[in-house]
Parts: structure tokens; sequence; C-alpha cells
């Protein structure tokens, strides 16, 4: 019997830990530092420990006999959460500190894939403001503009002119609205595609592929607006086709597993590869060292056997069997107003009763006060559904939608409509 911790406070640790939660095989679920939504799930308990606060989730998982870590978010495991846990002899999902680098540093990625002939953009980083924006002078535009450090989603920004180029640079570059992420950029050749999110459950050289799914990653209907950490999702995702698997495959999985054993990186968790499909050429556009949020919840709706237990197969040497709903999901993404650009402070919620299988609302960063749901800002809930079609996934999510009291909040209209017309 499992004890299992979770670490994370969003909407995809809630979708891990509900998930987790379904499984008789595990004896209890702690989660640091959780939200409300996975307060309410049986044998599981939160701690409200930050997900920086490594030292602290070791003692707490030494002293609870943990015996599988999950680790959430890209922050603790770019800080190094998952050698310390390793150390103290925790089986730990979650790649270590250097390899986390494949996502916590784009210019590290990118030479990665460079080195290994993994298809990407072609790109130019650079850490001068000057010599950037000189760059422009013989640039197509769009172009993409990224900032080399993490940024939750919105260190990505898709420019139209040089005019727009210059005044993302200046923001990042002079004014260093992202900090130290944008110490460095990247300047990258838009590809014009659609974008699939391919998720690896990876062990060293041992891999088994989760199902495909789509995010969208703008703020409004119909692909506009600013980048966000993501509105919605679905899946799985009707145009991979089989081909298509097989060259994603071929050419993107295998060559980065490979490369990363020709590196000696030792790689030991989710690896997505955020993809772009041009004309059947597959392009990655970053890697991702956990699941995504929000493809998480609609992955995790589908997903019939263990995620724990293949997580001790593959660390056992054993490549699992994943089973999947047969049915589509669709996630919709509620953000507090403001979102991603202003944080508003915190609003209440009244969530319905959910008397439906074939639904789920996961909640992020929310507080139970006196009975009431508290949200404290940004992307708060994923409402979650399936359907025999990604269209009537939509239509049942969207219900589900309509049937909560969340003043103000934003979220778009079309998930999981755009790719049925
Ligand atoms: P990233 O964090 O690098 O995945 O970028 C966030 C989002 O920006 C992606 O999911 C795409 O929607 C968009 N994007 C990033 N790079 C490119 C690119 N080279 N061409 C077109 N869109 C891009
Ligand atoms: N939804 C994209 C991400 O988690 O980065």
């Amino acid at each position: 019997m499992d004890t299992v911790l979770i670490v994370g406070a969003g909407a995809r640790e809630h979708a891990i830990a509900w998930h987790c939660s379904k499984q008789d095989s595990i004896k209890s679920i702690i989660v640091c530092p959780g939200n409300a939504g996975m307060e309410t799930l049986p044998r599981t308990k939160t701690f409200p420990i930050s997900v920086e606060n490594i030292d602290a989730i070791v003692s707490l998982a030494l002293e609870h006999t943990v015996t599988c870590a999950i680790i959430g978010p890209e922050l603790p495991l770019s800080l190094g959460i998952a050698d310390k846990l390793n150390q103290h002899g925790i089986l730990t999902w979650g790649p270590n500190q250097y390899a986390a680098q494949l996502e916590s540093k784009k210019i590290f990625s990118k030479a990665f894939m460079l080195k290994h002939g993994i298809p990407t953009a072609t790109s130019a980083q650079f850490s001068d403001y000057i010599q950037a924006v000189n760059f422009l002078d013989n640039s197509n535009f769009p172009i993409v503009i990224k900032a080399d450090g993490l940024a939750a989603g919105k260190g990505v920004f898709i420019v139209s002119s040089k005019q727009e180029a210059t005044e993302v640079l200046h923001m990042l570059m002079v004014e260093k609205k992202l900090g130290l992420a944008c110490a460095q950029v990247i300047l990258e050749e838009y590809i014009d595609g659609f974008e699939v999110s391919a998720i690896a459950m990876v062990w060293d050289a041992s891999y088994v592929m989760l199902e495909y799914s789509q995010d969208h990653k703008r703020l409004l209907d119909g692909n506009q607006g600013p980048n966000t950490g993501g509105m919605g999702a679905y899946s799985p995702v009707p145009a991979v086709t089989k081909n298509l698997e097989t060259t994603i495959i071929e050419t993107i999985i295998k060559p980065t597993i490979n490369a990363l054993q020709k590196d000696a990186i030792s790689y030991r968790g989710f690896l997505y590869a955020g993809l772009m499909v041009r004309e059947n050429r597959v392009y990655v556009l970053e890697y991702n060292c956990r699941l995504g949020d929000p493809e998480a919840q609609t992955l995790l709706l589908r997903l019939q056997s263990s995620l724990v237990s293949a997580i001790h197969s593959l660390s056992q040497g054993t490549t699992p069997e994943l089973h999947w709903d047969k049915r589509c999901s669709v996630g919709v993404v509620l953000a507090q107003e403001g979102y991603p650009t202003s944080a508003s402070g915190e609003t209440t919620i009244t969530l319905p009763n959910l008397h439906s299988k074939h639904t789920m609302i996961f909640q992020a960063s929310t507080k139970l006060k006196s009975g009431t749901l508290h949200s404290s800002g940004g992307r708060t809930l994923t409402v979650t559904a399936l359907g025999d079609t990604v269209l009537e996934a939509h239509r049942e999510a969207y219900a589900l939608v309509s049937a909560i009291e969340f003043k103000n909040c934003v979220f778009r209209k079309d998930i999981g409509k755009l790719q049925e017309q």
C-alpha cells in the first residue's frame, strides 16, 4: 500500500490527487500545500507548506514514510526537490535539477535540441537589448519572443511588427518586468500550424506515452489575445492520426530520450513536448518536465489505470500498459478577473453539487473560509467533462460552467469546439 506525496496547489495537482484517491492500492495521500478541493478527497490531507520549502517537504515525506512522491509544478523541480527526495531514498516522479533545465532554461533546451537534431524553430539568443533590437531589422514577422527562465506561461510573446517587438524587448530586457527570467531572451521563428501536447512517462531509457491532448494558450475565443498558462484543453486529439503519431514518436520522443541517454542525463518523470505540427512536420516549441495544466485535468479524467502503479512498473524496469476511457474529455479553465495581466483580490465561488460521474471540477489555490470557497487569483477552476465526442464533452463542460457562481471570471467559450468545425 502506497503513501503518496503530491507537491503543488493547482488544478493539475487536484486532478492527480483525485486520481490517486480512486486507487485501492493507495493508503493515504498527502499534499503540499494543496487546496480546498483536495481536502474533500478520501484519505487525503493537505499541509500548508509552500512548494519552494523543499527541506520542510522532505521532512514531511520522511515523517509519513512516503513511498512515491509526485511533483506537480516546475518550480520545485528547478530548485532540486527531486535530488533531495532521491537522496533520502524516496521514489520520486519528476526529474532532477539538472534535467529540469529542459524546461527552466529555454536556452539550455534549445542547445540540447540543436545538438541532437531534434526539430525546433530556428532562433537566436540575446542578453543585450540593443543587439536584440538590431536583429529585428532582418527578421520576418510575426516573430516569437521568449524569456529564457520560468515565467508561469507568461514569458512568450507573439508579435507582428518591429515596433511591437521593440516594446516587448524593452519591457523584458530594460524594465526587467519578469526579473531574472528575462536576463536572456530568445527570438524565434514563428511556426504556423496546430499544437499538440505529447507527454511521455520516462524512466531513463524506458517510456510510455500518455494519450494526446491539446491546450488553448490564448486568453480569448478564436485564439486571440495574450498567451496564458492555458485556458482549456481536450483529449484525445482527432488530428493526431496514426501516421502523425509515428512521426511524433520517431522524430521527437525517441530522439529526445536517446539524446538524454547520450548526454548522461538521468530523466525520471513526465516529459512534455509542446509540439507544433505544420504540413505533417513536427517541431518542438518547448519541453516541460511535468504534466501540462490544464492538459492533466483532461487526461486524468480519462485515465483508468493507476498512475502510481505505472511509476512503480517503470522504476522496476517494466513498461506499463495504460488504460484509457475511450470517451473524449474537455476541460474549461475559469480564471479570476484580470488574468493574466493583473491580480484582483480574493473572491468567493459557489460550486454546484456534482451528481454526474462524467464531470469534475478541479480547483487551484482555493481556500475554504467559514464554509465559503475563496479564490486567490489566476486560473482557479478547470471544469471537465467526458462525452462520446469532443463536441459532446464541450457541451457537458459548458453546461456545468453555467451552474457555477464566480463573479467576473474569465473563460473561453470555444474549448474543444474549433477542431470539430
Ligand atoms: P512555449 O512556452 O514555448 O510553449 O510557448 C507558449 C505558446 O506560444 C505555445 O504553446 C504556442 O502557442 C506559442 N508559440 C511558442 N513558440 C512558437 C513558435 N515558434 N511559433 C508559433 N507559436 C509559438
Ligand atoms: N498548458 C501548458 C503548460 O502547462 O505549460
